[in-house]
């Protein structure tokens, strides 16, 4: 296997060092969960492979964290070839996209992150790249600009994005191969777990690793996050074991709670209930109101609230379900805690 990775800045090696990069798996027997994603990859690959042709354009999408990458490079590193690493946002000229383009070798894999973040200009020259394997440059303004071409040698775009619907209908029609990855299951999470500890030398006791899963929100980045953190408490005030309690009581402190949720998952439910009355809240005002930005909202919170069943999306705005007030220890009818102050203090006046 070429264990070179590219990023925008060039080759790097990767160094042994570098724990993020260890606990991902970088074969395909090593991958857990994902199963169908998986088994079709790796027919595509073999089948590109026995035809001796690249594999066609890869469009991968599904929520951060739930190894968009990874499988990207496993599956270039299956076919001996080299990958590119760069994201729609650092490509911010044509110019760039042209560059990257030309320096691409036959076979090579370019991996472009977020890629519903393109500018328009700049996805306009993927178009032929992606189809024909040739790059448009034009040269020259206005009436005198002419239009050379230029042949490239047949490479593979993974594309990955958290957000189909925000790609163009031209780009998107251009990738072959369409996977979603959805959110892990505890089992696979718990089996992600087990395996990130052997690769960090920590012990992790079967129910410590499931306790870690049932509160990584079916992420493998989140689980892999939360065990170092767990590992952390693990040595400095335990025996450096993690078994339930140990994960429960570490977690505790973290503040994450038994599905999950952090102290920002709270905030939001919280401003639905008590300060919109339990919904509908437009997406801008609800951000404005928990001081976050609505991109991060809508990509990293809601999509697990949702999954949850602890927020709807309706047409007037995002509503608190029943579960949500539930899990908060509120009552649905109940006045929130602000409305009763609020009640409290208007009859303190009075009285
Ligand atoms: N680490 C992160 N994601 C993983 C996965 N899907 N399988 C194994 N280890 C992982």
């Amino acid at each position: 296997m070429d264990e070179r990775r590219l990023n925008t800045t060039g080759f790097n090696h990767i160094e042994d060092e570098d724990i993020e990069l260890k606990l991902r798996p970088s074969h395909f027997d090593e991958y857990i969960g994902q199963a169908k994603v998986k088994e079709n990859m790796q027919v595509f690959v073999k089948a590109a492979q026995g035809r001796g042709e690249v594999l066609d354009h890869v469009l991968l999408y599904g929520q951060p964290g739930l190894g968009k990458t990874t499988l990207s490079q496993i599956i270039a590193s299956s076919m001996n070839a080299r990958l590119k690493i760069t994201a729609g946002p650092a490509i911010e000229r044509p110019g760039d996209m042209a560059a990257i383009l030309n320096e691409l070798s036959e076979g090579d894999f370019l991996f472009i992150d977020e890629i519903h973040r393109l500018n328009r200009n700049i996805e306009e020259i993927l178009y032929p790249a992606m189809e024909d394997f040739v790059l448009d440059i034009i040269i020259g303004k206005g009436p005198t600009a002419r239009s050379i071409r230029l042949d490239l040698p047949r490479f593979t775009l993974i594309g990955a994005t958290t957000r189909i619907g925000m790609l163009t209908a031209p780009l998107r029609d251009r990738f072959g191969v369409v996977q979603h990855l959805e959110p892990y299951s505890v089992a696979d999470l718990q089996k992600i777990i087990t395996r990130s500890a052997t690769v960090l030398g920590v012990e992790v006791e079967p129910l410590g690793a499931e306790e870690i899963a049932r509160r990584a929100r079916g992420t493998p980045r989140i689980a892999n996050r939360l065990l170092k953190r767990v590992r952390d408490f693990a040595e400095v005030q335990y025996d450096g074991k993690i078994t339930l309690t140990v994960a429960q009581s570490s977690l505790d402190k973290l503040e994450i709670d038994k599905l999950g949720l952090d102290s920002v998952d709270k905030k939001i439910l919280l401003a639905i209930i008590e300060k919109f009355d339990g919904g509908p809240v437009g997406l801008d005002t609800l951000a404005a109101s928990v001081d976050e930005e609505a991109g991060t909202l809508e990509d990293v919170a809601e999509p697990y609230l949702l999954q949850l069943g602890f927020i709807q999306r309706t047409p007037r705005g995002r509503t608190a379900t029943r579960l949500a007030y539930t899990h908060l220890g509120l009552s649905h009818f109940q006045e929130s805690s602000e409305q009763l102050s609020l009640y409290n203090e208007i009859n303190e006046k009075r009285s």
